[in-house]
């Protein structure tokens, strides 16, 4: 780096060789004190809200203040995505964590817009509400107990198949769902390809998720050659006619990989994150029965003339909204992500160079006291009349 530079870069210790501060990062996680590790930091560098280390075998600054992430994230000159080479292995090398920058802006633009109007939710809502609804008669009629987490993901998941593929038979979302569970076991363990760890079976997962994402799409094709429709257009249809300005399409690795990440995005936190809605509720029974007379009051305005719900009335669900956003920060399930430096730039007074990976830590801002007073206490009312500000809901 030079003197020059390296004088000015954050406080921290870039570790042992090769492993650096991985160990440290791994033992605050496995050892159930996630905030342990930024905490030491802190306690040997000060609060200076940015701190150097060397992690998943890249030299990277790691930043932990809502004014420090809400630049980086802003501020899309001076950075890229930047995930871990192991994560993109297994997320897929053409889809949102390595594509390039105006790839990404126009394949996110063309996917994100037709399912986050008033008019796709809408569209989605009776399927939701069906899912959801069967989903608790069959665990309500199953009569032992359920294992909650894992029927949460089922359920999320078949929304999202058919948001994104227009459905699929019960075989094939099985298969698919089945793959994304030994994927997503290989995303949180360490990058070892070797017979046995939870990496090596998670790559092997995602060539099964390609595998069945190819027929799917082979079947789309064939069907549309046709000219046979199955009514209805899904993100599969978008993805395939998709063209840039010079009319290029995507090829089937580009659109596969889209979708095995949409897919996997879109129902694995919000399973998770109703699992953890549904545990706090029920371990604060006054809140739980806040959040019920308030779905009961919307029940009773509902006309008999509707059925199901509209989007209206979800927007009456001013508690459990509380309740929601409370969960997201409090539980952090995407607590860090992940971007690159492509020049020299300065975050909080410090120097991050030219090619360094940057890790938000989403989580030490979600926990830090003077942005959330007793952060670690579950309060929904502190959503009340609250409106973040920009970096410190993430
Ligand atoms: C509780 C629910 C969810 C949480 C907490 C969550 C959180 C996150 C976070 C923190 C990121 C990283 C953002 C970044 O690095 O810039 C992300 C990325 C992403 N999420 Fe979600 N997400 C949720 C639900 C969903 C759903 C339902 C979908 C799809 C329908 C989705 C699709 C995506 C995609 C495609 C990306 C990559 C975005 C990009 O690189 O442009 N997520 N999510």
């Amino acid at each position: 780096l030079g003197s020059a530079r390296r004088a000015r870069l954050p406080p921290g210790e870039m570790g042992w060789p090769l492993v650096g501060g991985m160990w440290a990062f791994l033992r605050a996680f496995k050892s159930g004190k996630p905030d342990a590790f930024i905490a030491s930091f802190v306690r040997r560098f000060g609060r200076t809200g940015v701190y150097r280390s060397f992690m998943f075998s890249s030299p990277t600054v790691l930043v932990t203040t809502a004014e420090g992430c809400k630049q980086v994230l802003m501020d899309d000159d001076a950075f890229v995505t930047g995930w871990p080479k192991a994560t993109v292995a297994l997320v897929g090398p053409r889809s949102f964590v390595a594509m390039p920058y105006d790839e990404h802006r126009r394949i996110r633009k063309l996917t994100a817009a037709p399912i986050n109007g008033f008019d796709a939710l809408t569209g989605y809502l009776p399927f939701i509400d069906r899912t959801v609804t069967s989903s608790l008669r069959a665990w309500a009629d199953h009569g032992g107990s359920v294992e909650f987490l894992t029927e949460l993901r089922r359920m999320t998941f078949k929304i999202i198949v058919q948001i994104f593929l227009g459905g699929a038979d019960q075989a094939t979302t099985r298969a698919l769902e089945r793959s994304y569970t030994e994927l997503n076991y290989g995303m949180r363990a360490m990058a070892i390809n070797l017979p046995g760890f939870a990496y090596r079976g998670a790559l092997r997962a995602r060539r099964r998720l390609v595998a069945v994402l190819q027929g799917v799409l082979d079947e789309r094709r064939a069907a549309r050659a046709k000219g046979v429709s199955g009514g209805g257009v899904d993100m599969m249809d978008r993805l395939i006619e998709a063209q840039d300005e010079r009319g290029r399409r995507l090829d089937d690795d580009e659109i596969i990989d889209v979708l095995v990440m949409y897919l996997n995005a879109g129902h694995e936190s919000s399973g998770h994150i109703t699992m953890w809605a549904t545990v706090f509720l029920q371990e604060n029974p006054d809140m739980f029965a806040r959040a019920k007379a308030e779905q009961e009051a919307i029940m009773r305005s509902i006309p008999s003339s509707q059925r199901g719900l509209t989007l209206r009335d979800f927007r009456k669900m001013e508690y459990l909204s509380q309740v929601i956003d409370e969960t997201l920060r409090l539980v952090n399930i995407s607590f860090v992500s992940f971007r690159q430096a492509t020049r020299d730039v300065f975050v909080n007074g410090y120097l991050i160079p030219k090619g360094w990976k940057v890790q938000l830590w989403y989580r030490s801002v979600h926990m830090d006291p003077q942005v959330y007073p007793d952060p670690t206490k579950f309060d929904p009312s502190r959503w009340e009349g609250h409106s973040p500000r920009a970096g410190t809901f993430l």
